[in-house]
């Protein structure tokens, strides 16, 4: 098979995976849900962003692999609201009526979180039946933090806005109740702490839906509702107006044509023509990468242990050569380190520095360079991306004796202190100290993207395996035991297996350690709608980095 012949097979059954998760409920569920005359959660998305412009689509995969239905019951994403890049969430009530299961409330924080960095307004589109009972002790305590995220960037000056579809009830309730805009649709929010039985339980008193949480109680007489929309259509152009009077700068440039990210590929020229324009009307220039994104369905190895040139990656996802930029990739100390490669480029007319893994390993040398580089861009004010493909530090007596540790230390030291935004890419491998050094997950990059080529976990699934089998064979001997070697070999076998397994993008994905496996060749877009996307808030380096071990 050869290496397109292998990707294309992966990116068939990424889609598959997809439609799973735009599925939501299933059929019977969206149809009954249609029938009520309600709006589905990406329907809903698709009529609150600007006509033609991306909705980048966040985690589209959470929960996979676990016991809830793929997707969380939420769809959060980017999305360019009257010109304003927003993030928008939306409860599907296709699936177990929008309740939250613990891998929801991940993906909300996960929201809120890119909301907080990046400086955007936040619109919540509700319609869920809260927490979801069976799991309510992983989420209800942890769960508090939606409501306290809310207030806490409305402090910021981040504007929140609630459009209410349907129920909102408990503590659900208190997404409206910390919005600074709500919007509630007659005849379909229901908002209140307790519903009617509830209430006839706690004190006795006889009630309605309508009286206790409606639409209509709620703007005349509560206060809870700024505008009482008369239907789902109006809730959603009563949320467009309120982030057109926000005030805000309006920076999206990418009036793209993606259909609903994750799901759909952008037709790549038409994306490349629009944001031309667009980066035209902001004083940005730019040209399309020298060499077809498409050739990287040629150059990633089915097999994981060949190496590929990253330069040939960074060639499909910068901006060509052009008069502006001279050339499109400006390589920093090319001949020292060289299994890393570090420099400088633009996409879609925007500065960045790269550090992309060569062949798998780091030395200490890589270790050395990447500190410097990562210092360089912090001087500059340069957001930079990480494009991984490493098996990690390089272990044996020669390097640690040289200081591997160390310098390990250095370029992790670099990578948490650094204050500009950093962009990751999981391409290929990233395994062990090499996955931090490299800007994993728990050093928050702004963003992070997996390929479906990419492996990470603590080590290779052989080489975990084999380790295990050294360590029983020596407990045993230490024990004073005969090791049963031939005993030994299923669970070495299972324990390969599952490794190989949880080291797969789909499962890395569910768990919320990225956000989202995508095609590669939409990679220079994606970064492209995420600079844009990082251009809401202030981008500054800094110089005080902690204690660098010599
Ligand atoms: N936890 C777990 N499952 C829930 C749930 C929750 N909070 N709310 C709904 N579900 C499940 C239902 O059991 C049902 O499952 P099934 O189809 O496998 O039988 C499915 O979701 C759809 O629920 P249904 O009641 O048929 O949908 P609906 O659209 O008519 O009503 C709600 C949706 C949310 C209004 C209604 O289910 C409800 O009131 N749920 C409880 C709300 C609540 O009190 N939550 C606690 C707040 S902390």
């Amino acid at each position: 098979m050869t290496n397109r012949e292998s990707m294309l097979e992966k990116l068939a059954d990424l889609d598959t995976q997809h439609a799973v998760a735009v599925a939501g409920g299933g059929q019977k569920y969206v149809d009954r849900h249609h029938a009520r005359g309600k709006l589905a959660a990406r329907e809903r998305i698709e009529l609150l962003v600007d006509p033609g412009s991306a909705f980048l689509e966040l985690s589209p995969l959470a929960g996979w692999g676990s016991d809830f239905t793929i997707g969380a019951s939420l769809v959060t994403g980017i999305g360019v609201v009257e010109g304003v890049e927003c993030m928008i969430s939306a409860n599907d009530p296709t699936v177990k009526g929008g309740a939250s299961n613990p891998w929801t409330v991940k993906k909300a924080f996960r929201a809120a979180q890119i909301a907080e960095e990046n400086n955007l307004p936040t619109i919540s589109l509700v319609e869920s039946g809260g927490a979801d009972l069976p799991t309510q002790k992983e989420i209800f305590i942890p769960g508090g933090r939606l409501f306290r995220d809310l207030t806490r960037s409305s402090a910021r000056k981040q504007p929140t806005i609630a459009l209410v579809f349907g129920n909102s009830t408990a503590g659900g309730a208190y997404v409206p109740g910390m919005s600074d805009y709500t919007v509630f649709v007659r005849g379909g929010a229901k908002v209140f702490l307790g519903g009617p039985p509830l209430v006839k339980m706690a004190t006795g008193e006889e009630s309605d839906d309508e009286s206790l949480g409606g639409a209509e109680m709620h703007a005349r007489v509560s206060g809870l509702a700024d505008y009482l929309a008369e239907d789902e259509h109006d809730a959603i152009r009563i949320g467009r107006r309120i982030v057109a009077r926000l005030n805000r700068r309006r920076t999206a440039h990418l009036g793209l044509d993606s259909g609903l990210g994750g799901t759909a590929r952008p037709a790549a020229p038409l994306v490349e023509q629009r944001a031309q324009r667009a980066c035209r009307n902001q004083g940005l220039a730019f040209a399309e990468p020298d060499a077809d994104p498409d050739g990287l369905l040629d150059l990633i190895p089915a097999d994981l242990k060949e190496p590929f040139d990253p330069r040939e990656v960074i060639v499909r996802i910068v901006d060509g050569a052009s008069a502006d930029n001279g050339r499109p990739f400006d390589e920093f100390k090319p001949l020292y380190g060289t299994s890393l490669v570090t420099g400088w480029a633009e996409i879609h007319g925007r500065p960045i520095g790269i550090l992309a893994n060569a062949q798998g390993v780091l030395f200490s040398e890589e270790a050395q360079k990447a500190t410097q580089f990562i210092q360089l861009a912090n001087q500059s004010d340069t957001p930079l991306l990480f494009l991984h493909n490493t098996t990690g530090y390089m272990v044996g007596k020669d390097y640690e004796q040289g200081g591997i540790i160390k310098h390990g230390a250095q370029m992790i030291n670099a990578v948490s202190n650094s204050t500009v935004p950093h962009l990751s890419v999981i391409m290929g491998a990233s395994y062990g100290a090499g996955n931090y050094g490299m800007n994993g997950r728990a050093f928050d990059p702004r963003f992070l993207f997996t390929w479906p080529s990419a492996k990470s976990a603590v080590m290779g699934p052989a080489q975990l395996a084999g380790v295990l089998e050294i360590v029983a064979q020596q407990s045993a001997e230490s024990k004073g035991e005969v090791f049963d070697a031939e005993g030994f070999k299923g669970i070495k076998d299972y324990v390969e297996a599952s490794v190989e397994e949880q080291s797969l993008p789909y499962f890395l994905s569910g768990m919320l350690y990225d956000d989202g496996v995508i095609d590669p060749r939409d990679t220079r877009t994606v970064l492209a709608i995420c600079l844009s996307v990082i251009a809401n808030a202030p981008i500054r380096g800094t110089d005080r980095f902690g204690v660098f071990r010599t």
